[in-house]
């Protein structure tokens, strides 16, 4: 369980997050949604520890990440892996070296042990067949589409099987039919890893396909949270706009 109390961050001019708490259950997928700018890639980053709060605490699983550093940090988040926005592959790297680089950089987080190459490349050909993305192995990342780039980042991510993954505007930039591919891995990758999964979007119909719970983030807070059914029924101008997005004629927008 992750447990977020009092989360508070400024950059210089403007504080992102004010007083930010939330809880997030193990097993589920939540989903974050709010406008542009609202503090969301930030929160992913207190979750994961690069970014430290000012105040307030990230509990996971009873340790407070925001406490912690060096050798101790790597070890607490260890478990945790994360798709960032545009993916982050590494160019030089053949989507086969990208996917396995997890595991040829560090320890098997389940056995604390180095996983052997025999191991390595078929998990690496398991987690490209689970994305689609099988005979992919000998690419370089300039050789595939947006979304492929997406999959191959998340193939990346289920090779070393995370306990939490944390999705950073996953289907942002991509074209209907991609994004619900990418939505449709959400969902797999959760049941086959039975990871908990923070998705941060802006998305309103990806975030109904995959969340279990819905939360909006506004004014540094978490303004609403609830299950799908409840959240979009919720009075709130915001809510209303992401709901009008997927339900009606964007003619009746003008
Ligand atoms: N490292 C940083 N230094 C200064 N300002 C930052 C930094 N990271 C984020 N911000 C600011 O914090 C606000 C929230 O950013 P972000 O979390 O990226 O928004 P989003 O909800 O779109 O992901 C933005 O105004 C952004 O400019
Ligand atoms: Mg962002």
């Amino acid at each position: 369980m992750i447990k977020i109390r009092g989360l508070h961050k400024r950059f210089k001019k403007a504080e992102v997050l004010s007083g930010l708490d939330i809880d997030i259950l193990e097993g589920e997928t939540i989903v974050i949604l709010g406008p542009s700018g609202a503090g969301k890639s930030v929160l992913l980053k207190h979750i994961i520890g690069i970014t430290k709060p000012d105040y307030g605490s990230v509990e996971v699983d009873d340790l407070n990440i925001a406490e912690l550093s060096g050798p101790n940090l790597l070890r607490a988040v260890k478990s945790m892996g994360m798709l960032f926005q545009g993916a982050a592959l590494f160019d030089s790297m053949t989507i086969a070296e990208n996917t396995g680089f997890y595991l040829t950089e560090h320890d098997d987080p389940k056995t604390g042990k180095r996983v052997p190459q025999k191991e390595i490349s078929d998990r690496v050909d398991e987690a490209l067949e689970m994305v689609g993305l099988q005979g992919t192995q000998d690419k370089m990342p300039n050789e595939l589409s947006g979304g492929m780039r997406k999959r191959a980042g998340l193939a990346r991510l289920i090779v070393y099987r995370p306990k939490i993954l944390l999705y950073d505007e996953p289907t942002t930039g991509l074209d209907p039919i991609t994004s619900m591919q990418i939505n449709e891995l959400i969902v797999k990758t959760q049941k086959e890893l039975k990871a908990t999964s923070v998705v941060v979007t802006h998305d309103i119909s990806s975030a109904l396909y995959v969340g279990d719970r819905l939360a909006l983030l506004r004014d540094g807070q978490i303004a609403h949270i609830g299950k799908p059914d409840d959240f979009i029924k919720i009075d709130d101008p915001i809510i209303e706009f992401l709901k009008k997005s997927i339900s009606q004629d964007p003619r009746n927008f003008r």
